[in-house]
Formats: C-alpha cells, structure tokens, sequence
C-alpha cells in the first residue's frame, strides 16, 4: 500500500515536472513560431512589394531550383540520366528550335490540327531570356502513334505462342549494349513459370549522318534476334511520348491477346520471376489496370532550363494528374488500344510516364499501387543479393551492371 503511494506521489511529481517543461516548451515554441510568422511576412512583402527586383529574382529562382531538385530527386533522372545517348540531343536543343515546328507540319501535313485543335497556337511572350518559341515549338509533336509507320514489327511473334506477358523496351537505335545485356538476362527466358513471356526493343529513326550505316546494323540485329521494333519517327528525348504511343500501337494491332505487358527502360533491374508472381496474385485486376511507382501530385515544371519543362499551353495545370512513374510499368493489355483511342483528344507534351497519367485520368480508371508498394524501386545505391531476390525493379548505371548483378543473384544458394 505504501510503495502504491509513493509509486503515486512520485508519479505525480513527474507529472508535475513534465507538464511545466512542456509548457515552458510550449511557450517558447510559440515565442518562435511568432517570430517565424513574423519573418514570413517580412520575406512575402518584400518579394511582392519589389517586383522584378534583384530578391524577387532571388528568392522565385532558388524556390524553383529547390522545386526543381525535389522533383528530380523523385524522378531519378538528374543524378543518374538513363538516356545518356540522347545527350548529344541535348546540347543541341538550342538549335533545333526554329527548323522543328515546320517540319512537323511538313512531315504530318493536317493531321496536327485535325487531331488536336488548338495546339498550334502562338504562345505568349516568354518572361525570360530563353529562346522559348523554340522550346515550346519542338513539342508540337503528334502523339498519336497512327502517324507513324512501322518499318519493322515483327507481327508473326505474338501470334506463333500466345504471351501471358509482353516486355516492351523503348532504347536508342545505337544502344546494342543495353539489349545485349538484356537479352542475357531478365529477357533471356521466354517461359516464366509456365507462361510465356516476351521481351521486345521500340526503336524510333537514328539520326545523324551515319544514317544508312545504322539501319543496316539494326536490320542485321533483327535478322538474328527478331525482338526488334521499329516506327518512322526520329529517335530523341523530347519524342519519347510518341515511343510510348507506338509501343500502346503495336500492342493494340499486333499482340492483342497478351494478358499483361510493361514498359520498361533500357537501364532497369527486372526481377521477372517476382512479377510474374505479383500478376497472378488473386485480387490483380485483368483489365483497366495500370500498376508501378505510383507519383502523386507531381508538379509541372515550368523552368525552361530543365529537361522536362513543359509550357503552359502544352500542360496548363500546375500538377500532374497520378502517374507511374516511366521506368517500368505494368498494365492489363486491354488499355493499349484505349490509349491509342483517347491519345487523339489529349495535347501530347515530352513526360511521357504523365502523359500515360492524363490518359488514364481521361479515361477514367484509377492508378493502382502495386500489392507491395516497396517492390518498385528507383536508385539504386549498392547491390545486395538477398535484397534483389525480393524487388521487382531497380534504377542501374549501366549494362555492365545489370549482367553483373543477374549473375551474382542467379547463382546456386539461398539470396538471403
Ligand atoms: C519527333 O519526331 C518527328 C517525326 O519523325 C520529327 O519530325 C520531330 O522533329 C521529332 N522531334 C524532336 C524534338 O526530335
Ligand atoms: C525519365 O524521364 C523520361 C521522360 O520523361 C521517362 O521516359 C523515363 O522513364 C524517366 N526515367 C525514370 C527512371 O523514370
């Protein structure tokens, strides 16, 4: 009885003291939370009061810089590019400006506007130095993939075996390496648990003077592979929605009966045999179902030296609608052809992972996380076997590393 008193008495005591300091707490975090109020209001002031002024500048540019980095943090793309081919692209992205919108209208002659009225606009008066007629002008590309022509689609491969899944991989003509790698593994085996699996390669026109030389590499890679795919249009990043199209195109015409199928970048991990585990999990919805690294409420951006600007009048809502994210997702294969259907009223801009986004929103079918949300993953830092026996995707840094890390994972004893 008497160590419950005392046991209650120095209970209280501790209360006592606890209930003091976190009210001394209290107060001095509200001492600071006036002073922060305060020196918000002081910084809004000042920034609106100075229009134009050298601190606005300052204090919009270093907001959009940490925007910015906030975003590429999430997409993986500044810290670890998997485009390194189209590099070349990049540093001559000032130039491309004045010649592209012509040509597109050359190449497609009334289409554009018949398919989507209104893009073709002038755009109002750029707030800053860059040339953004130009930067807004080479998007007025058509997404719709009927634009385009197959050169090379491999048509009988779905229809001699019949896939449960269909890997489709957009890469640069001249990128051999990363379908080599490839092929030797997560695409090596055409029969995954049963189920036959297929791996193919979306390659647009190479460009450059070298032209001929390497369509002729491609047709012989494709005379000994047959896994290659190839439409007319030019092969650069800012075309990488129209990639994504084609590929929804040659799944929609030449592999209806495909259960499921990805897409899924050059550079990526696959632990196939957990996908084709997750697909056949019960509960995975057959249709209207798009899974993978689901981004929520990712702003546009509007910067005009980043890779992924995109204009107001291409994209006018400051945030995308939900998305998963470009490297690697998986969908029902009922919804290629409702891509390709609504892909005619929705303004085609370069983030092709978003544009897929908006066609679903357009369409009305949710994004679906995966059942294990951890088993889509971005960067990766360092390789660990038992860790990969468990993910189904992971960012690499080169081709080299995928063979590396395949064999290592494939090798007889348990991963973990
Ligand atoms: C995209 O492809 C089209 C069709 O080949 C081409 O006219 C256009 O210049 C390309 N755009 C860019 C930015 O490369
Ligand atoms: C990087 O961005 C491009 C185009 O926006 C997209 O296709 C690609 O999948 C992205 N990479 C990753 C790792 O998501």
């Amino acid at each position: 009885m008497d160590d419950a008193e005392t046991t209650t008495c120095l209970n209280g005591a501790k209360r006592q003291h606890v209930d003091r300091s976190s009210a001394q707490r209290k107060s001095s975090l509200r001492l600071w939370f006036k002073f922060l109020l305060l020196f918000c209001l002081g910084a809004f002031v000042l920034c609106y009061t100075l229009p134009g002024s050298v601190t606005s500048q300052w204090v919009s540019d270093s907001f959009q810089k940490h925007y910015e980095r906030i975003f590429s943090r999430i997409h993986q793309n500044i810290s670890h590019p998997p485009y390194k081919h189209y590099k070349d692209d990049e540093t001559t992205r000032g130039k491309i400006p004045e010649t592209t919108p012509g040509k597109t209208q050359l190449t497609t002659p009334g289409i554009i506007q018949e398919t989507t009225p209104g893009i073709i606009q002038e755009t109002t008066a750029p707030k800053t130095t860059l040339p953004t007629e130009a930067r807004t002008g080479i998007q007025f590309h058509q997404a719709y993939p009927r634009n385009y022509h197959f050169i090379m689609d491999n048509t009988e491969v779905c229809n001699t075996r019949k896939p449960f899944l269909v890997l489709m991989v957009p890469v640069a003509p001249n990128n051999v390496a990363a379908r080599d790698a490839i092929r030797q593994t997560w695409g090596s085996s055409s029969l995954v648990q049963g189920k036959v699996v297929l791996t193919l390669f979306l390659l647009g026109l190479p460009s450059g003077a070298d032209f001929q030389q390497q369509q002729e590499k491609v047709r012989q890679e494709n005379q000994q592979h047959h896994d290659l795919i190839q439409s007319d249009f030019m092969d650069t990043y800012l075309n990488l929605t129209i990639k994504t199209m084609v590929i929804m195109d040659w799944l929609a015409t030449r592999c209806p009966t495909a259960a499921y199928a990805m897409k899924i970048d050059s550079d990526m991990f696959l632990n196939i045999d957990n996908l084709m585990v997750m697909l056949q999990k019960p509960g995975i919805p057959k249709t209207k179902y798009l899974t993978g690294y689901v981004m929520w409420n990712i702003p546009v951006i509007r910067s005009m030296d980043s890779k992924w600007y995109v204009s107001e009048e291409l994209y006018p809502d400051p945030q995308y609608p939900t998305y998963t994210l470009g490297m690697g997702y998986v969908f029902s294969n009922d919804l290629p052809q409702k891509f390709v259907e609504v892909s005619t009223s929705i303004t085609p801009f370069n983030i092709e992972d978003a544009y897929i986004g908006m066609c679903m929103k357009k369409l009305g079918f949710p994004v679906t996380p995966p059942p294990d949300p951890g088993q889509f993953r971005t960067y990766n830092i360092m390789y660990n076997r038992c860790e990969y026996s468990k993910i189904i995707t992971y960012i690499l840094g080169s081709s080299e590393e995928l063979v590396r890390y395949w064999t290592d994972l494939k090798k007889p004893g348990p991963p973990c």
